[in-house]
């Protein structure tokens, strides 16, 4: 399907067809999700060899395990005997994946090891053709990516230029972060692309949907009041991966500090050793910052407020979205108590901007499908055009200020090259 007219980006408009039709959404899970590079865990979900947890890539089930040999090996949910699903634990540590079926089994690489009754088979199979298919494994930062395409370049490359923001959240101490509390899930009947497109650069809709919430929680405070100035921020994006910010330092830690004073205590005793990594700037100007943002395609993070997330994709109409709490490892337990608690206070089932947000993506899913209502665009042409790669200060395409569409519009700009490239070599390198 030819989708080079539902999209344009230099004037700033979308079709709403993309928010629900199965035919797109078939060609997104070929296109997009079986060619990018996908996060499935951080590292420290998997310290011991033998341990492994259950998660998507795209719609296809995968398994996560860290193999006999140290390695993170990543591969499909699926035997290959009559394709019944092998391993239904959300996670654990085991030696090996036995089918419930008829109990072929298979090693932590993903290996055919056996079968029940194996003497049968003799001179039948040759099961080194039958394991199970690996997907390539590589990490960055304790953030552990797969991806099924052999002609995708490394994960350093797909990241590019954006690396510099995710060092923001990766690379603020020696001991560097982990994974606490499990993984929450929640459960959207939206398009995927709304969670994304939301966390890229969407902070327009933070003082108005989130400000009931957001009253609530700092005892009358309004939202406006921890959003930056509009000169000090900015969209930043590169290969369609998006950081969207503040340069105060202070907007989110301080909506985080205000009933959890130990995490402001916590950041103003690492400030040193953050500047000495990360430089000045990000250390004490862009981190702290009210800030939010995606890597291409369907990971979103808030720095600072410590959520990491996958939208993943279940139809063009639901997302079944994980979420997970990030800290440094380096924090004391006050800290990183606090950390989880004011994370899922604020952004999970039960935290009062998760809820504001999934309600306005259900409507706007929904609502997108009217036979009448799907002829006319989507408006996203605010300061269209107007970033600019040259900063001195910041990498990637950069336009001021933060409350624009300019990111959204990056993000289907990577989204197209996908849904258009017939392989890795239509798909521009660097965009
Ligand atoms: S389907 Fe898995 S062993 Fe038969
Ligand atoms: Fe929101």
């Amino acid at each position: 399907m030819d989708v080079t007219g539902l999209i344009n980006t230099r004037e700033g408009w979308v079709d709403r067809r993309i928010f629900w039709d199965q035919a797109i959404y078939e060609q997104e899970l070929e296109r997009v999700f079986a060619r990018a590079w996908l996060f499935v865990a951080h590292e420290s979900e998997l310290p011991r060899p033998g341990d492994f947890l259950t998660t998507y890539m795209g719609q296809d089930s995968v398994i996560v395990a860290r193999h006999t040999d140290g390695r993170i090996r990543v591969f499909t949910n699926s035997c290959t005997h009559r394709g019944n699903r092998i391993c239904f634990a959300d996670g654990g540590n085991a030696r090996q994946f036995t089918c419930n079926y008829h109990g072929w089994s298979f090693g932590t690489d993903g290996a055919l090891l056996g079968q029940h009754e194996e003497a049968h088979y003799a001179g039948w199979i040759d099961k080194s053709q039958w394991g199970l298919q690996n997907a390539r494994v590589e990490t960055y930062k304790g953030l552990v990516f797969a991806c099924f395409d052999a002609d995708a370049p490394s994960l350093e490359d797909y990241l590019g230029d954006y690396r510099w923001y995710l060092d923001i959240v990766l690379d603020q101490t020696d001991e560097g972060t982990e994974f606490i509390g499990g993984c929450v899930r929640n459960d959207f009947q939206a398009n995927w692309k709304f969670g994304v497109e939301n966390f890229i650069g969407d902070s327009l809709h933070a003082s108005w949907t989130h400000d009931s919430g957001a009253k609530a929680m700092t005892y009358g405070k309004p939202v406006p009041e921890f959003m930056p100035v509009e000169q000090d921020s900015f969209h930043a994006n590169a290969n369609g991966h998006g950081w969207e910010g503040g340069t105060d330092g202070l907007g989110t830690l301080g909506i985080m500090s205000l009933r959890r004073p130990v995490i402001m205590a916590y950041y103003q005793q690492k400030r040193a050793q953050m500047a000495r990594r990360l430089g000045e700037l990000r250390a004490t100007r862009l981190f702290g910052s009210v800030v939010s943002a995606s890597v291409f395609p369907n990971f979103s993070y808030l720095p600072g407020i410590g959520t990491m997330r996958v939208w993943h994709p279940k139809g063009p109409r639901r997302i079944e979205l994980r979420a997970w709490t990030i800290v440094n490892r380096d924090m004391p337990d006050e800290v990183r108590n606090a950390m989880r608690d004011a994370c899922m206070e604020t952004f999970s089932p039960s935290g009062v901007f998760e809820m504001d947000d999934g309600e306005n993506w259900e409507n706007a899913t929904r609502a997108n499908e009217g036979v009448v209502t799907r002829r006319q665009r989507l408006h996203y042409g605010l300061r269209v055009g107007t970033s600019r790669r040259d900063d001195p200060d910041l990498p990637g395409n950069i336009s001021r200020p933060m409350y624009s569409d300019v990111n959204q519009l990056a993000f289907y700009q990577r989204w197209l090259d996908f849904m258009t490239g017939q392989s890795w070599r239509d798909i521009p390198r660097v965009r």
